[in-house]
């Protein structure tokens, strides 16, 4: 059983005056969110078109998690089905390997893809997403996609929006942020069989924090400007602010919780930078989805550590040389 959090909650902030005409009630909500981010690196909004009944369709959307593991392997990226010429997009199934979670993920891109400058591993920036030959539920293909258009006009909403609310010049940091790239990503997170080694890394045992629950995902940072995270009821998903602080994200069914990712500090002239988070739980059954903004590939941007501006896809080449180049050469 999960212990009971002793964590202070992320802020709830209601941003649906962000998409009303009463510019009085917009820039309170500018400010709440500037300053959730400035403090916590992070809040939970509510209020924003499509939450209304959002939990419900995200249960649909998991449905692809029920599917025969045949039908979601369909999908599934080169790494694990080698005859697949999809590196990136598509079906990661549950690790047989010590990995840093035990969980499964099904994402998706842009449709139509999108284009990228020719550096080493380019290709997997410009694929295509990967269907299952069945749909768990009517219209969940046409559903996922939608949610990926409007969760990524929600989040560019938000970048003029932080702007405003840190007083910086709205299209300087909202602006490279405008395009279409961006994941729409779905995990399920499932209990761990007997020996499996989480944490990735030979004979280190799940960390334990201090009210008992084990860390199901690591400590980490996202790679792109903003992240917008949903969690079911079991919740888990914590942030950590620019004071070090630990606080717990409320499950809130029908709310998006918003972090920063590392590109966000160049955006906002250092004032933000990308939020530590991790998710901790009872290692059951646990699920969750995240969209992720990102700049389009030929978007020039500034990397966390400084220096002169690259497009976005030299720089996750940069970021990581392992993978790219790698990939590359095969
Ligand atoms: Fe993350």
């Amino acid at each position: 059983m999960t212990a009971q959090s002793t964590y202070e909650n992320t802020r709830i902030i209601d941003i649906a005056p962000l998409h009303s005409s009463d510019d009085t009630k917009r820039a309170q909500v500018d400010q709440a969110i500037a300053q959730a981010m400035e403090q916590h690196g992070s809040f939970v909004a509510t209020g924003f078109p499509g939450a209304a009944g959002f939990g419900m369709q995200m249960q649909r959307l998991l449905s692809f998690f029920t599917m025969d593991e045949d039908e979601k392997r369909v999908c599934a990226i080169k790494e694990y089905v080698s005859d697949h010429a999809n590196l990136y997009r598509g079906f990661y199934p549950l690790p047989d390997k010590p990995h840093w979670s035990h969980n499964e993920i099904f994402d998706i891109g842009p449709e139509p893809p999108m284009t990228s400058p020719d550096v080493p591993g380019a290709e997997s920036f410009r694929e295509a997403n990967v269907w299952p030959n069945r749909e768990p539920v009517a219209d969940w293909r046409r559903e996922m996609h939608d949610v990926f258009v409007w969760q990524r006009d929600l989040s560019v909403v938000l970048m003029a929006s932080i702007a405003r609310g840190l007083g910086l010049e709205e299209e300087a940091v909202a602006g490279p942020a405008r395009g279409r790239n961006g994941t729409y990503r779905i995990l399920h997170y499932a209990p761990a069989p007997e020996g499996f080694e989480l944490g990735g890394y030979p004979g280190r045992e799940p960390e334990t924090i201090e009210d008992g629950r084990k860390l199901l995902a690591r400590t980490h940072v996202d790679t792109g400007i903003l992240s917008l995270l949903w969690q079911d009821a079991s919740g888990g998903l914590q942030m950590q602010g620019p004071d070090e602080v630990w606080r717990e994200v409320e499950p809130l069914q029908d709310g998006l919780s918003v972090h920063g990712a590392d590109l966000i500090k160049g955006l906002t002239e250092g004032i933000l930078q990308g939020t530590t988070h991790r998710a901790v739980g009872d290692m059951g059954d646990r699920c969750s989805a995240g969209f992720f903004l990102e700049p389009d590939f030929e978007t020039p941007v500034i990397a966390p550590t400084g220096g002169a501006p690259v497009s976005y896809a030299r720089h996750l080449v940069n970021e990581f040389p392992d993978r790219f180049e790698a990939k590359n050469a095969a």
